[in-house]
């Protein structure tokens, strides 16, 4: 048997557990979200270490729009303050930021602060640390689709151009490789939403661990399990 790892350049997460860990500790579900910001940049430091090269974060969904507006505004004011912290330690590590989702309904000084971080390290060449915020994959895949239908009517495409290469670039996640490995947090075993096209080959990762708790040391185990499943992609 060959003693090959499997290679691995993309982790997706679906940070998950944060108001649990709060009301295990009785605190108010926005305790759980501040320790959850927390955990973030620990954990893009130690996947840029593993020599991961995109690691994509959940961070709010386009359902998460429909919580009660005081838990979305604490979301979006970590949410502000994470955009606007020190992120000097990330581009010392050459990491580059970059965000997917729907822009457009988010208030306007997020939209600009986020541009501006994308734009301060665009040139990094390190790790690309995606931030899925106000994102939803049934969205996504409706606006690659109207994108397509546009170029159609435009005459600029024929339909038989259009194809799975083409159909992912028009993506948010263009020039992204799919995720190879799916970890969600917090015991619950669904995809909510995130990355539906993109996870179609990815392999799936179910910790028990609230995203508060969880560590670079279970990001370290989860790569060995990893490195240890067969991939067959249909095959035999
Ligand atoms: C994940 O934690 C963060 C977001 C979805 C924004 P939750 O807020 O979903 O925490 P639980 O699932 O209620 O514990
Ligand atoms: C998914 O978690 C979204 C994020 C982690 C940002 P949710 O807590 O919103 O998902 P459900 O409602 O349990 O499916
Ligand atoms: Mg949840």
């Amino acid at each position: 048997m060959s003693e090959k790892k499997n290679s691995l350049e993309h982790i997706a997460i679906i940070m998950d557990g944060n108001g649990r860990w709060a009301q295990k500790r009785n605190l108010p579900r926005a305790a759980g979200h501040k320790k959850g910001a927390e955990v973030v940049k620990e954990i893009a430091q130690e996947a840029n270490k593993r020599g991961i090269k995109f690691l994509t974060l959940y961070a709010f969904s386009t359902e998460n729009w429909n919580r009660p507006k005081d838990e979305v505004d604490t979301l979006m004011g970590l949410l502000r303050q994470y955009l606007k912290s020190d992120f000097s330690e990330l581009q010392k590590n050459n990491i580059r930021i970059r965000v997917i989702g729907e822009r457009n309904m988010l208030d306007k000084d997020i939209v600009a602060q986020i541009a501006k971080l994308e734009n301060d390290t665009e040139q990094n060449t390190g790790m690309v640390l995606c931030l899925a915020i106000s994102y939803g994959g049934r969205h996504e895949i409706v606006n690659a689709a109207k994108k397509i239908a546009a170029l159609v009517k435009k005459g600029d495409m024929s339909e038989s151009d259009v194809d799975i290469k083409l159909f992912s670039d028009m993506l948010y996640t263009q020039d992204m490789p799919d995720p190879d490995l799916l970890i969600r947090t917090s015991g619950e075993q669904r995809i909510s939403n995130f990355l539906l096209w993109q996870v179609a080959y990815a392999e799936l990762f179910f910790s028990s661990t609230l995203w508060p708790d969880f560590t670079a040391q279970e990001l370290d185990e989860i790569i060995e399990n990893f490195g240890s499943r067969e991939r067959r992609y249909g095959k035999v």
